[in-house]
């Protein structure tokens, strides 16, 4: 299947080739027709400002690139994400993911990449106001201007750029009764250890707009050490995805991650990450991602990963586990798909030959 951002980005190139050809034709046009001379003066500029008029009607014709987050995801956030966010799912509709807006409502798909004649979306917000299937339902329609930038967003492929999280993260609520869902504030502490962040140069990220869940990236941190900051995040409840790719910690400092009970992703690939390290780790229930890529992990470390039972995606690729050790976990966590490289897929084409 292919991704609506590829399709989208497909589509722009080639409305962009369409228009280089058509600039190339009206220049070529133009050297030959002054050349001509039997016209009169004023006939020629006449003709000429007829093909520039003509030329500009086509160039504005084809919609410029819309601009998902700048454009588009306000409009929802502004008149649709009261009924149809993580509060209210009025239709079964959500619009506040990718995943969700594409999966549609309870009458089907809403959103047809590419062309906004077959979606169901569209067709609601261009309806007059006051009848039946309006949407907003309440309140004002939206203008002219916005269903048309709704609409060139759909036909140039509806790319909807988010980061995998906010997939995860506003759904969750949802499926997991016992997780604070809409009405989860973050409290004091987490306010204050927000501060503290913000003042070491790092910010936390709400996931999805009208959300409290955060997401946290240290990846551009470089080589600072950062055991003062991760200090702060053992109050920051609100963390459902934590970025340390790459960054410099001692072990201990991982001990905060402990009270993260929230977190779903966690990306530790490319640290010094140690086996027992990862005991931190063992009790974040909710944990559903965990990047362990170019570690010195082994098999050792795995043993504290049994029991995350929600971890669907785990990145195992250059460390030292061995195809015994990634077995007997992949035993526990039958759901999970262990990703260990090139190795993984050399043991799945042995395994048939030892069945047989
Ligand atoms: C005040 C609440 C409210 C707001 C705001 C609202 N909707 Fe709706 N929406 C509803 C209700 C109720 C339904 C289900 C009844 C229906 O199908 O008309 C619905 C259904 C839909 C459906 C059909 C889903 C399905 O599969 O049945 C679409 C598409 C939709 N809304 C899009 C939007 C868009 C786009 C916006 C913002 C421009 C928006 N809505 C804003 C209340 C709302």
């Amino acid at each position: 299947m292919g991704d609506p951002r590829e399709i989208g980005c497909a589509i722009s190139w080639g409305k962009a080739a369409l228009r280089l050809c058509l600039f190339a034709r009206m220049i070529h046009f133009l050297v030959s027709f002054s050349r001509l001379t039997r016209y009169k003066v004023p006939v020629k500029i006449f003709i000429l400002a007829l093909v520039l008029f003509v030329c500009q009607a086509r160039i504005a014709l084809a919609a410029a690139n819309v601009d998902f987050g700048a454009q588009i995801f306000p409009i929802f956030e502004k008149s649709c994400i009261s009924c149809h966010g993580a509060e209210k799912q009025k239709g079964k509709l959500r619009l506040d993911s990718k995943a969700a807006a594409f999966k549609g409502g309870e009458d089907g798909v809403v959103l047809v990449s590419g062309d906004a004649a077959k979606s169901d979306l569209y067709r609601r917000i261009i309806l007059a106001e006051g009848s039946d299937d309006v949407m907003p339902n309440k309140g004002d329609v939206l203008t002219k201007a916005q269903t048309d930038l709704i609409r060139d967003w759909i036909n140039q492929g509806a790319p909807w750029a988010e980061t995998a999280l906010a997939n995860i993260a506003p759904a969750q609520p949802a499926r997991e009764p016992d997780v604070p869902a809409a009405d989860f504030k973050p409290g004091a502490a987490e306010l204050k250890a927000t501060a503290s962040l913000q003042a070491m140069g790092i910010e936390l990220w709400p996931v999805a707009a009208g959300l409290h869940w955060h997401e946290a990236n240290f990846r551009s941190q470089g080589d600072r050490n950062l055991d003062a900051a991760l200090a702060q995040l053992k109050d920051a409840a609100s963390l459902v995805s934590l970025n340390l790719a790459g960054t410099k910690f001692s072990g201990a400092s991982l001990a905060n991650l402990k009270s993260l009970t929230n977190l779903a992703q966690l990306h530790l690939e490319h640290t010094q990450v140690q086996d027992a390290d990862l005991a931190n780790v063992s009790g974040l229930a909710r944990l559903t991602y965990l990047n362990l890529y170019d570690t010195p992990i082994t098999d050792a470390g795995l043993e504290h990963l049994k029991g995350l039972t929600k971890l669907r995606n785990l990145h195992l690729w250059q460390t030292r586990v061995t195809d015994a050790g990634a077995a007997a976990l992949q035993k526990s966590l039958p759901h999970c798909v262990i990703d260990r490289g090139w190795v993984s897929t050399a043991a799945e084409s042995k395994e048939p030959e030892i069945k047989k």
